[in-house]
């Protein structure tokens, strides 16, 4: 018997964490111990195991030398919680409202983007996980599966779209467009990748999945991307000059190697449309260029903000801010909600700890806005303390693509009411019965 899959359909959260603890005393008791492990470190060893070097690399890596991420983590030890006691918590609830929808806890999954590097069926089992719980699935612009698929697999469960905005106005709009008609409840703009961070893991393997067709679903099955890509084909000349064809490293310009071969089948099997007619198409290579040529958008500025305004009637939360500064012009640019992030370190080496950043912006903000948080959440305990610090609810990213790559939708679900579970209890023992409780004088400094 493995520990039973709890159904913990929406609004049934609350004694979420005796429940998952004692499904799981339970199986023990015949001698099943958890297929996902429960403790976050190893977690973390299971997921190694089981993904690629260049899969691991790219998932659990960041930028330079991992500062930030390490930062983020120990950041949680500076706030410790003090317990209260004789609260009567026999009656605890997760639920919240935000941005005018009601959610069974205060959590949301993150955005992350190349889920196929940690299962094959990526975004289709996370809408599962997310299903299950009624917790809103955040869907990338990097995402292995064209939004409007994960959408119908979502049901009704809440969705919210991530922007990567790139340096062409019409994608981006026609992205947003397509959020809206999936039935998006907001737009996440990240404000913080303009330009991909400096990630000494993946360079190390000289491995970008994007160049492989990995990741670019939205933009693959995008009218205004399509286009693009056949203007790029009706441009360039059918045999480039060699200068050029060195300098970009076009595969054909070399003899092949097993990993080009590799390279080209992947970019061919990722193009919609049958694989045999995709090789003999320079569409294919000509869409990981186009790709690779529009994402940067390092010329983007506040201003740019309001173009949202006239292309989605949908709240806008910006996601990436650090500085109080920025906070305050987020303010300014009306936006409807913030996500203090910094990626998980993936961009900037040495940054400020995420934590650190939420404790200094919350109260700036002051209720005006939702202060959403991320970076470095790995247990119940984590959600807990970015709540007292100000938050109105967290984004979890990496943890549960762990329990994705080991066992599909039931690892993210696993680690995801795992997560709920231990916030409960957390809950219960310090004395706290709802969401709102969870307040600055919980923590100690
Ligand atoms: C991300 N993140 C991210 N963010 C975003 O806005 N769009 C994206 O496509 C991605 N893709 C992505 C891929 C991978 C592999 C990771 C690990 C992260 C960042 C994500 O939303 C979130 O900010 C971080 O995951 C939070 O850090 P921790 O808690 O996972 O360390």
């Amino acid at each position: 018997m493995e520990e039973s899959r709890i159904e913990t359909p929406a609004r049934a959260l609350s004694g979420i964490g005796r429940a998952v603890q004692g499904a799981i005393y339970a199986a023990g008791a015949y001698g099943h111990k958890p297929k996902v492990p429960v403790e976050p470190a190893a977690l973390y060893a299971a997921a190694r195991r089981r993904m690629s070097p260049q899969a691991w690399s790219y998932v659990a890596g960041s930028a330079g030398m991992q500062r930030t991420d390490a930062a983020n983590i120990a950041a949680f030890e500076r706030y410790p919680i003090v317990p209260r006691l004789l609260r009567d918590v026999g009656e605890r609830s997760l639920g919240v409202s935000l941005c005018g929808h009601d959610l069974p806890a205060p959590v949301l999954f993150a955005p992350i983007g190349v889920l196929e590097m940690a299962h094959k069926e990526a975004e289709l089992a996370v809408a599962e996980a997310a299903r299950s719980l009624g917790l809103p699935m955040v869907l990338s612009t990097q995402g292995s599966v064209p939004m409007e698929q994960t959408a119908k697999a979502l049901r009704a469960n809440p969705m919210w779209y991530q922007l990567y905005w790139s340096n062409n106005d019409d994608l981006a709009r026609s992205l947003v467009r397509r959020a809206e008609k999936s039935r998006a409840q907001a737009i996440v703009v990240t404000l913080d990748t303009p330009l991909l961070g400096w990630r000494t893991k993946d360079l190390d393997l000289g491995y970008l999945p994007f160049a492989r067709g990995e990741g670019i679903a939205q933009y693959l099955t995008d009218p205004v991307f399509q286009n693009l890509v056949r203007d790029r084909v009706a441009e360039v000349p059918e045999e480039p000059a060699r200068d050029e064809r060195v300098s970009r490293r076009d595969l054909s310009s070399e003899r092949p190697t097993l990993t080009a071969i590799r390279t080209l089948a992947s970019i061919t099997r990722h193009y919609p449309g049958r694989f045999r007619d995709n090789l003999r198409s320079p569409l294919p290579r000509a869409a990981v260029e186009t790709f690779l040529d529009v994402f940067p958008c390092p010329g983007l500025s506040w201003d740019d903000l309001a173009k949202l305004r006239d292309w989605t009637s949908l709240p806008v939360i910006l996601k990436g801010i650090q500085s109080v500064d920025d906070a305050r012009l987020a303010l300014e640019h009306g936006a409807d909600g913030i996500i203090v992030s910094n990626h998980g370190g993936r961009q900037v080496d040495g940054a400020i700890a995420s934590l650190d950043a939420l404790a200094a912006i919350a109260p700036v903000v002051d209720g005006q806005v939702p202060v959403l948080f991320d970076s470095g959440i790995r247990s119940g305990a984590d959600i807990f303390k970015a709540l007292a610090l100000g938050a109105s609810a967290v984004l979890v990213g990496r943890p549960w693509l762990y329990g994705l790559a080991l066992d599909g939708a039931a690892g993210a679900q696993a680690v995801m009411e795992r997560l709920l579970a231990e916030l409960d209890l957390t809950m219960g023992l310090s004395g706290i019965a709802s969401i709102d409780q969870i307040t600055r004088d919980c923590l100690s400094t």
